[in-house]
């Protein structure tokens, strides 16, 4: 199968990490917005205009499926996007349910960017769960350019950690969600920054179930015959190099040990 995972920037590669070590076999496409990157911070419009033309170039490359690994970009279009096309278009969803049930009468604090935010998709989520006294939401688009950036770790990591988290109590907290992509590199950082009292977590292996899943109902092809581990990369419409992204996919790699 050849499967595309698209984000605005680096965020979605780690959606491409999970999906590539649980399926090996497929052909992967990962399509990064680069020219365009954030989109957190822009508004809703011109996130639906990014996002459709890069679905539309990504859909003439003859994939399978594609998965917005955009928690930003699933909540602008990906209604729309699942009218338009006949692929299946799989999106990010903020892992808010299980962390409300895992949170047992404490709160839950989901970062995102402030569209993510901001937009009905994850509101209606919070109100079908009956959570909207249990759920606080805080912005943190400054990870997005730390990402982006490589800066992982380090003193302004912890600065940007020490002045978002000030004014909480937080002690009254047992799950931060992770509602954007770009986050999971700062997965480590945020458990340690709370001395592993907070759990941390997020919606890809969520994302990556469902992408397994919809392939094999799609099953037409016999995933064996294909053992190679291929990706080819694209930047805004245009194909790029591996070595654009490998220092990436090396970090995730040592996240993951
Ligand atoms: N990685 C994206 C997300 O999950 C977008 C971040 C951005 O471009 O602002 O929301």
């Amino acid at each position: 199968m050849k499967v595309a995972i698209f984000d605005s920037g680096v965020g979605g590669l780690t959606v491409l990490y999970s999906a590539m070590k649980r399926m090996p076999y497929n052909e992967y496409i990962y399509y990064a917005d680069l020219d365009n990157v954030p989109y957190g911070n822009k508004d809703k419009e011109m996130v639906n205009r990014l996002t459709l033309r890069a679905v539309e170039q990504i859909y003439d490359l003859g994939v399978n499926a594609i998965v917005l690994a955009c928690n930003t970009a699933t909540s602008i279009s990906a209604d729309l996007l699942r009218y338009k096309y006949d692929i299946p278009i799989v999106g990010m969803e903020p892992a808010v349910k299980p962390a409300v049930i895992n949170s047992l009468g404490k709160r839950v604090l989901v970062l995102a960017t402030e569209l993510t935010l901001k937009e009905s998709k994850l509101r209606n989520l919070i109100n079908r769960l009956e959570a909207t006294d249990k759920v606080d939401l805080l912005p943190m688009s400054e990870l997005v350019d730390f990402a982006e950036k490589m800066v992982f770790d380090g003193d302004r990591v912890r600065t940007l950690l020490d002045q978002k988290f000030s004014n909480m109590n937080l002690s009254d907290y047992k799950t931060i969600v992770l509602g954007c992509t770009h986050f999971i590199y700062y997965k480590k950082i945020i458990e340690q920054y709370f001395n592993y009292t907070i759990d941390v977590i997020d919606g890809n292996q969520g994302t990556v179930n469902h992408l397994e899943k919809i392939l094999q109902g799609i099953g037409k092809e016999n995933n064996s015959r294909y053992k190679k581990k291929s990706v080819q990369y694209y930047i805004s419409g245009k194909i790029a190099k591996l070595s654009v992204f490998e220092g990436y996919m090396k970090y995730l790699e040592i996240l993951d040990t």
